[in-house]
Formats: C-alpha cells, sequence, structure tokens
C-alpha cells in the first residue's frame, strides 16, 4: 500500500486499535506521531515500533497528550511539522472512552458522568481535527484522515447514552468535515468497529460494563489488527475517491 513515507499521526497509539494501527502503517514504511494520555504503555509502544525502524530513529515521535487540552494538541501538531521538517499526510484520530460505570438510564446519568465522555470522544476529536486541518500543519497536496466511530454511531443502546451520543457525533464531525476539506484534496472518512477484543472492552467486561449486543454474522468478536486493516486502507491512495463515509468494521453486527 502507498503509505511508505508518509507523516502520519495518530491519536490513542499505545493501546488497542491505536496500538495496532501504528504497528501496521510502521511496517508499510510510514513515519509516524504517536500520542497518548498514558505514558507508560506509550513509552512501551514507543520502543517496540522504533525496533521496526532501526536505521531511521527519527521516524517515530511520541508525545504524552491528553486531547481534552486544546493547547497540547495545537502544541502536538506543531512539534510533530517541526520534528520531521514537513506537513503532515493523514491522521488517524483513535483515542477514545467508554466510561466503567454500570450501565444505566440517562435519567441516572450525572452531568460530570455525561461530560467525562463527551469531552474525550467529541471535543477531544474535534480540537484534533481542528489542529491538523490548519494549513501550516496539513500537506497542501492533500491526504486523508480517519475518525474512529463506533456501532454506537449508527444506533442506540440502552445504558449508554453518553457514550452512544459522542459517537454519533464523530460520524457527524466525520460527514460535515470531509465536505470542507474535499477541495484541498484531503479525505475524511470514519470506521465504526462493533465489539472488538482489546483492552477497553476487557476492562468492560471486568466491571459488568459490557452491554447486550445484537447478534454478530461471524459469530465472533472483532480483533484490533481487524479495524486497522481498514484504518490503514482509508489512510492510503487505494480508497482515493472514498469521503465522507463511515465504514462499519463489525462482523456484520448490524445486518
Ligand atoms: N474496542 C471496541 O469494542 C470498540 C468498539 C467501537 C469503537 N471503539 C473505539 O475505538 C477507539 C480505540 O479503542 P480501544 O478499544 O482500542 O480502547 P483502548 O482503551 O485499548 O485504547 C484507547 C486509547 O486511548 C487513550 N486515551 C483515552 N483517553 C485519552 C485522552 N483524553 N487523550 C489521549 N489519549 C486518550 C488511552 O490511553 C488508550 O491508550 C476508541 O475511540 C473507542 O471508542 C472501540
Amino acid at each position: 500500500m502507498s503509505l511508505a513515507n508518509k507523516l502520519i499521526t495518530l491519536t490513542g497509539a499505545a493501546s488497542g486499535i491505536g496500538l495496532s494501527t501504528a504497528r501496521l502503517l510502521a511496517r508499510r514504511g510510514a513515519l509516524l506521531s504517536l500520542a497518548d494520555s498514558n505514558a507508560s504503555r506509550l513509552s512501551t509502544a514507543h520502543d517496540e515500533l522504533s525496533s521496526l525502524h532501526p536505521s531511521s530513529p527519527k521516524s517515530i515521535l511520541s508525545t504524552v497528550l491528553d486531547i481534552r487540552s486544546t493547547s497540547a494538541v495545537n502544541a502536538w501538531l506543531s512539534s510533530t511539522t517541526s520534528h520531521f521538517s514537513r506537513p503532515i499526510d493523514g491522521a488517524a484520530n483513535i483515542a477514545g472512552f467508554h466510561p466503567l460505570w454500570t450501565p444505566k438510564p440517562v435519567q441516572d446519568v450525572t452531568d460530570d458522568e455525561f461530560e467525562e465522555v463527551l469531552q474525550i470522544n467529541t471535543f477531544g476529536l474535534f480540537k484534533c481535527l481542528r489542529a491538523q486541518l490548519q494549513p501550516s500543519i496539513f500537506n497542501p497536496a492533500g491526504g486523508a484522515i480517519v475518525n474512529v466511530g463506533s456501532v454506537s454511531g449508527l444506533i442506540g443502546f440502552a445504558g449508554d447514552a453518553a457514550y452512544v451520543a459522542s459517537k454519533h457525533a464523530v460520524h457527524g464531525l466525520t460527514k460535515s468535515v470531509s465536505k470542507e476539506a474535499g477541495s484541498r484534496g484531503i479525505r475524511v472518512n470514519a470506521v465504526a468497529p462493533g465489539q472488538t477484543n482489546t483492552p477497553m472492552v476487557q476492562a468492560m467486561a471486568a466491571g459488568k460494563g459490557v452491554l447486550p449486543t445484537p447478534a454478530v454474522s461471524l459469530g465472533r468478536e472483532g480483533q484490533p489488527e481487524e479495524v486497522a486493516e481498514v484504518i490503514a486502507w482509508l489512510l492510503s491512495a487505494e480508497s482515493g475517491y472514498v469521503t465522507g463515509s463511515v465504514y462499519r468494521v463489525d462482523g456484520g453486527m448490524l445486518d
């Protein structure tokens, strides 16, 4: 795939779908600017990914980042273009959060609980998009952005209104921004994973936070590598006429 020497930023790169995507992009020769709020996991990921590019130690940049901070997000993108001495060619906005509280109806959800989910999944992703799309940051020749939404951005789940609302907003942002960025040759798409075997889902299962889901045609949960493959395709020139789309990677959950 046409990702060699492309400069791609990733949030949520220290775990799950983000880490699998970073591994795949590194194997395909991309230059990576990784960001995550979990410093220790990010350090481990950095060491592993750097070993894939032993001859070019500058090809992986890692930044501890909370995407809720406007100034930190802006500084991350500026330091990325400085480090690599070039604008970015793509972005995978993967960082996200699912609350560990037991599913509950909206009348029992507090302001703080609702806001925490929206602050990360929706506001944080918006802040990343806004910074990435500055003309000084994104390659004027164009490129691609992939946002990670969810099947929870396509249907409702009782007991999970905050997360569902936050992911519907991710899909809405994706569609609107694709219309703004298309004239610059920048494609903007989303992936909507179904239940995927990552630390997020493992933590929810441990805390009884996993919701009943519709039957999955393939009869199993997804693996993060399977979501990463679709993200990589959407970042590459092979998906050159695809924008404003939301690609389900859900094993047929909604069919
Ligand atoms: N696993 C699933 O079943 C599933 C399904 C649909 C959508 N998703 C979405 O996929 C994305 C990745 O999830 P995952 O399952 O790999 O989870 P994960 O918990 O393994 O990884 C999420 C990463 O995001 C980081 N992160 C969280 N808040 C952050 C913040 N404020 N700033 C920066 N980084 C932050 C975490 O530190 C973590 O490394 C999320 O957006 C999630 O909502 C996951």
